[in-house]
């Protein structure tokens, strides 16, 4: 039996706190018209103390579950695609999956730079199709802001922090993930990048006096590669699905600059109104941007039962991808009983106290072994050997 990969739940979450244009004036020499006529962007929202990369996740994650009715013990693999993650290592998806309690599922981060997310919807539908994975959760999310040096006004009035996630799910019903693809060209890797904290350029004073814990961007020619690449793999992706440009109801794209979504508009001879926009409220929120942008198609009524969309990204890498879809699930979606709320609600309680059970007996665990570990250090090699025996 064929099998094949729908998007059955979707959530989002921004941070409360919002950047003005006209606070970003007051931080660099740079004003709301520039940004508005050059990028199309207003505001954006940035992370409070205590928010990170994965608190985003797990809330986006939380909103997306609750709307595809799935528990997190029905999640068999977490992907959350990031390039601002909490930690260099573990991965963010561990401790999204921690919070979740998500007991059964495998989890790992994909870095792509924005287009992490259509990546990571492409792996994911594949492992479906392949019969490996029947539920999988897949989350787009940044704090580019921890990155951004703040007194560059080049990069720090692009971008915003937040995150986007869906459930994907097997399904034996034709649609769903149709088609996807994926593309790389490392020679343009310091167009986009964060010179230092790597194992190339580990981190120390001189690198965070030098400031090359930052984001560095050459915006001309990414913008330049992004205009040239976002219609090209748009009409791959369309082909391999078997449709045409006019099939496609909307187009979701990466929210990096209204100018180059304008432009991937014209290239492919389509009305602007099928490029869904939302960047003037969020900036770019890199991995998120996408995910984050179909929720909000979706909750306005954009995108109905049977429609066909594109989701297309380019990003840090150089990396770009694209995804044709048949979105099968309705909107609004029915309620839930009150009763299911309250199971969740229990669920992520109890999932808080697993992990600090866990973690405690971990740390009681090396505590009772100590003194025999003590007593085995004294231990020579024959007396060892005689004690086993
Ligand atoms: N305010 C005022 N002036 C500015 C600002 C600012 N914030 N930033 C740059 N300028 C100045 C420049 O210094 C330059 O001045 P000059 O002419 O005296 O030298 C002038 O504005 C024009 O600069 P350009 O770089 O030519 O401006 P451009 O129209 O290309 O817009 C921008 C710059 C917005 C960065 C654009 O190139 C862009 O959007 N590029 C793509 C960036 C992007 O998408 N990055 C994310 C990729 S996805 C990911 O993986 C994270």
């Amino acid at each position: 039996m064929k099998r094949y990969a729908h998007i059955i739940g979707w959530g989002k979450y921004a941070p409360d706190r919002i950047l003005t244009n006209d606070d970003l004036s007051h931080m660099v020499d740079t004003s709301d018209e520039w940004i508005r006529t050059r990028t199309g962007i207003r505001t954006r929202h940035l992370i409070s103390e205590g928010e990170t990369t994965a608190t985003m996740s797990i809330r986006a994650a939380q909103a997306a579950l609750e709307v595809a009715n799935v528990t997190p013990d029905q999640i068999e693999l977490i992907i959350v695609a990031t390039s601002t993650p909490d930690y260099l290592t573990p991965s963010t998806s561990c401790l999204v999956q921690d919070a979740l309690g998500a007991t059964r599922a495998a989890a790992f981060d994909l870095s792509a730079g924005c287009s992490g997310f259509v990546y990571g919807l492409s792996v994911a539908s594949g492992l479906i199709r392949a019969g490996m994975y029947d539920t999988v959760l897949i989350i787009g999310a940044e704090t580019v802001s921890t990155f951004i040096d703040w007194t560059d006004r080049e990069t720090c009035v692009l971008f915003g922090d937040g995150a986007g996630a869906v459930v994907l799910q097997a399904s034996e019903s034709a649609g769903g993930v149709l088609a996807s693809v994926l593309g790389a060209d490392g020679s343009g890797a310091e167009m986009l990048y964060v010179p230092a904290g790597g194992s190339r350029r580990p981190t120390c004073a001189d690198t965070v006096a030098q400031g090359l814990h930052f984001l560095r961007m050459d915006g001309r020619q990414v913008f330049r590669f992004a205009v040239n690449v976002m219609p090209i793999a748009s009409r791959q992706v369309c082909e391999k699905a078997g449709l045409s440009l006019d099939d496609i109801e909307l187009f979701i794209p990466h929210q990096a600059n209204d100018r180059i979504i304008q432009a991937a508009a014209r290239a492919l001879q389509i009305p602007a109104e099928r490029m869904f926009t939302n960047l003037e409220r969020y900036g770019n929120t890199s991995a998120a941007s996408i995910p984050i942008a179909l929720c909000e198609a979706v909750e306005s009524g954009l995108i109905k039962r049977g429609d066909h969309l594109v989701m297309v990204g380019f990003g840090a890498g150089l990396t770009w991808a694209a995804a044709a879809m048949q979105w099968s699930m309705p909107w609004p979606v029915p309620p839930q009983p009150w009763w299911r709320k309250t199971l969740r609600w229990l669920h992520y309680r109890w999932a808080r106290l697993r992990s600090w059970a866990l973690r405690t007996l971990r740390r009681l665990d090396v505590e009772i072994r100590k003194p025999f570990n003590h007593e085995m250090e004294g231990e020579s090699q024959s007396q060892r050997e005689e004690r086993v025996k």
